[in-house]
């Protein structure tokens, strides 16, 4: 078995490619989150036929596209800023607010720490306990809210969780943060994949609450992480303006753009998206829930956390086992509180799931 000490994102294709000796082609991420269905129909169409775009720069307000988003999302296009993905915007919100001391509710995505790190603050994680669901506790938040802390960052639904905070839950958050005048930041990546995304998106809140800020992208749930397209969304007015005059221009290239218009208004595509993943969340949780091996936590999102009961099996065993079949899943001992008993798994499409849970129970039935 081949141990490595760092964990591979879904982008990290080429170094598996080199210790394993297998074409990244080959390889099916079950690790990358990213909606199965790949690029729209729609798109693959259209996108060609307005490839000379590339010949002018991008409209440097994106005015049309913002008016796009505002429309997809229900929210005035005047509080949308747009970025290269949404790893751009949280570059760009904790490097404005640089906060000295943030609080991140995890285990989640690592970008955010990194990122406070290097605006010159120091993070902290507020955990949220396994035995628990991975659900939120407001009532111990509060007690290390109260610690000087100057920015929130929260994940919803959260990677690699896949649990979720309410609306009406985060209106109680944000009504401490107000009082305690601490900024939030809320990553909405994979809320699209969400069942119930009507009770936990909060743009709505954006039009009351001026301490919060929301960012989403297509990388995810349209599948374009190639594209490098994200936004956030606030109505606080300065943040928006700070961001936009300290931004570089033209971040998001013309063919992000032109994509852009057509993507959000895709919608025969957003519906067959939600379809399958709804029907695949429910046929790989139930189909793991009835092995004594493994441990499975309600997913919101389009992935799932699954913590291996056996004791002779860990993510280690069960990453090499399965990568050698060309199926790759993401090993969870890297994030914070989760060791090398957790790995994540996204919904890809059924003949794949079917095929990836028979070769965990087949790995997990050798050990
Ligand atoms: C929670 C979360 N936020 C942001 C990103 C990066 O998004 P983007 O491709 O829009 O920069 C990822 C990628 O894995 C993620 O998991």
């Amino acid at each position: 078995m081949i141990r490595h000490t760092d964990h591979f994102h879904g982008s990290d294709l080429e170094t598996i490619e080199q210790l394993y000796g297998i074409k990244k082609e080959e390889i099916l991420s079950f690790s990358a989150n990213v909606n199965p269905l790949g690029i729209s129909p729609k798109l693959k169409e259209y996108l060609p036929k307005e490839l000379s775009c590339i010949t002018a720069y991008p409209d440097r307000e994106y005015t049309e596209l913002r008016k796009t988003i505002g429309a997809y999302c229900g929210c005035d296009y005047e509080n949308i800023t747009v970025g290269n993905g949404t790893s751009e915007l949280i570059s760009l919100v904790i490097s404005n607010r640089h906060p000295k001391r943030a609080l991140i509710i995890g285990p989640t995505y690592s970008e955010y720490e990194r990122e406070v790190s290097l605006s010159g603050g120091t993070s902290n994680y507020f955990p949220l306990s396994e035995e628990n669901g991975f659900l939120l506790s407001i009532q111990e938040l509060e007690k290390e809210l109260l610690k000087d802390v100057e920015l929130l960052i929260l994940c919803n639904p959260n990677n690699p969780t896949s649990s979720a905070i309410s609306r009406a839950s985060m209106r109680t958050v944000l009504d401490i943060c107000k009082r305690l005048g601490i900024f939030v930041m809320v990553d909405e990546t994979y809320i699209e994949f969400a069942k119930n995304q009507a009770e936990i998106d909060l743009i709505p809140l954006t039009a009351t609450y001026n301490n919060l800020l929301i960012l989403r992208g297509v990388s995810k749930f349209f599948s374009a992480p190639g594209l490098r397209l994200g936004y956030a969304i606030t109505g606080n007015k300065d943040l928006t303006e700070l961001i936009n005059s300290r931004k570089n221009p033209w971040t998001v290239n013309s063919l992000a753009e032109t994509a852009g218009k057509l993507m959000f208004t895709d919608t025969d595509y957003m519906q067959k998206t939600r379809e399958l993943i709804d029907t695949e969340r429910t046929y790989v949780v139930k189909t793991l829930s009835a092995s004594p091996d493994f441990q499975v936590y309600e997913p919101v999102a389009n992935f799932v956390l699954v913590k291996i009961k056996k004791e002779d099996l860990d993510a280690d065993i069960l990453f090499d086992a399965l990568i050698r079949q060309k199926m790759m899943i993401r090993n969870c001992s890297t994030f914070p509180f989760l060791n090398n008993k957790y790995f994540r798994i996204c919904f890809m499409e059924h003949k794949d799931n079917k095929r990836l849970l028979q070769a965990i129970f087949e790995t997990a039935e050798k050990h």
